[in-house]
């Protein structure tokens, strides 16, 4: 009998093309933009060890897993959920993984496309010299300012999904390599660069304190919470993006060599911005706890203050915003596939339907900004409660019913099959780790967080 895998072949032939699209997932806004104002908000070196706990012993196992079910069902992730589980004799309920994940990909989009819609207008601010001599207080205020309007916040975003509307509607596999290819080796470049400056002008010695000795008093559960959601933030998975992305894994390629990769440049590419940015934070006294905003002042003001600093600066955030742009593509992809493989729509259609949702949705993430500032959402404002609600249980929860279907309910030898090429030992090792040490992972994070607000 031939397996679902031979039955449906579709995929990059290289494991080189399929990593970089990889990379462009996950390597977003989640490193450049969330990752410093975490640490920032969360007493620094101590959660960024526990976020790199959470990265291997959870976050990345989950991810195998999840591109080992894609490789698997080779489809949108709602029918490869389902057909999958009808191999494996249990209960076509388990799609509702794939529906959890559509929806929660959405829902990131809707606020993930108002920060990308900032940094699209911050390549033009940079680039006109809006910043140039700055100082950090009108840093500051020229980002409240922006905040204040929302006409030029909707326009950026509008341009952001018009960007993702066009690369998705020609599909990932064509869309998505070249400018993966070509914008990673660059990001990197250009972050290291700009590390190097601010440790000049900066206080790198403060900013190498805070990321790296670490104060445990200084983490609350709430910041473990945190640090668990963003690992599943930083690395795609708990929205189905990476069952998605699994259904084009190349044939005979070791899929957990494929992900190493993948990690260590996402982990990289977010050490690296923080020790751009921190230098800074620290050489002006900006609150490291600022929140969402860091980036956005921190960064405007040392290339302000630096020579063709605008240039290098409009040349930072349009990294940024591509970066952004290969991100957003795999949270609208679970979706967009579904509705195009499933019901048939044209793919461009499919799209759009999906891009119009998500803009309606992420109306509430540019208005909280201003016009609806004052409505608060158990403490939060709409933007905040979307983030906090999408990457710190919607995620993780996605993530633990994966690391449930795939470690305990698909049949061992099935998972072989799909990972034949990685030695025993390491098969077993992931395979052990996903069903004892991930999956139970999240619900002690859960546990120990929520217990102790309703009991
Ligand atoms: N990982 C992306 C980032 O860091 C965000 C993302 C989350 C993309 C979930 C796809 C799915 O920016």
């Amino acid at each position: 009998m031939k397996t679902l895998s031979q039955t449906k072949s579709r995929g990059w032939r290289r494991s080189w093309s399929f990593v970089a699209a990889t990379t462009g997932a996950t390597i977003g806004l989640g490193n450049l933009w969330k990752f410093s104002y975490l640490a920032g908000e969360n007493g620094g070196a101590a959660f960024i060890i526990v976020y790199l706990v959470c990265i291997l012993l959870v976050a990345m196992p989950v991810m195998i897993a999840e591109i080992v079910l894609g490789s698997r069902g080779r489809s949108n992730p709602i029918t490869t959920v389902q057909d999958v589980s009808l191999e494996a004799g249990v209960s076509t309920w388990w799609q509702g993984i794939g529906w959890f994940g559509c929806l929660a990909g959405l829902l990131v989009l809707s606020y993930y496309s108002v920060i990308a819609g900032w940094s699209f207008a911050y390549i033009s601010k940079l680039f006109a010299g809006d910043f140039d001599a700055t100082s950090a207080q009108l840093a500051g205020d020229q980002f409240n300012a922006f905040l204040a309007e929302p006409q030029s916040m909707l326009e950026w975003q509008g341009l952001f999904l018009l960007i993702i509307f066009l690369t998705i509607a020609v599909g990932i596999r064509r869309g998505i390599g070249l400018l993966a290819r070509l914008l990673m080796p660059l990001l990197f470049v250009t972050l290291i660069a700009l590390a190097v400056y601010s440790s000049q002008v900066g206080d790198f010695q403060a900013a190498v304190n805070f990321m790296f000795t670490p104060d445990f008093s200084s983490l609350t559960r709430q910041g473990v919470l945190a640090a668990l959601g963003h690992a599943f933030f930083t690395l795609s998975i708990g929205v189905g993006a990476m069952i998605a992305y699994g259904a084009y894994v190349p044939d005979k390629r070791s899929i957990t060599s494929m992900v190493s990769v993948v990690v260590v440049a996402d982990t990289l590419v977010s050490l690296l911005a923080g020790l751009a940015i921190f230098p800074l934070v620290f050489s002006l006294n900006i609150a490291p706890a600022m929140g969402p905003g860091l980036m956005f002042v921190a960064v405007p003001y040392g290339f302000g203050n630096m020579i063709y600093g605008n240039y290098y600066g409009a040349l930072f955030f349009l990294m940024v915003s591509l970066a952004a742009i290969t991100s957003g593509v795999a949270l609208m992809e679970p979706a967009t596939s579904w509705l195009s493989e499933r019901l048939r729509w044209w793919r461009p259609v499919a799209a759009l339907m999906v891009v119009a949702i998500v803009w309606l949705l992420g109306l509430a993430s540019v208005f909280s900004f201003n016009e609806w500032k004052g409505i608060s959402i158990a403490g939060m404002s709409i933007f905040s409660a979307l983030d906090f609600f999408t990457a710190n249980i919607l995620l993780p929860a996605g993530g633990l019913l994966t690391a449930i279907f795939v470690g305990w309910k698909m049949r061992r030898e099935v998972l072989r099959d799909e990972l034949y090429v990685e030695g025993r030992v390491l098969f077993s090792l992931w395979y052990w780790v996903l069903r004892y040490i991930a999956a139970p992972g999240v619900l002690v994070v859960f546990l120990s967080s929520f217990l102790k607000e309703w009991v």
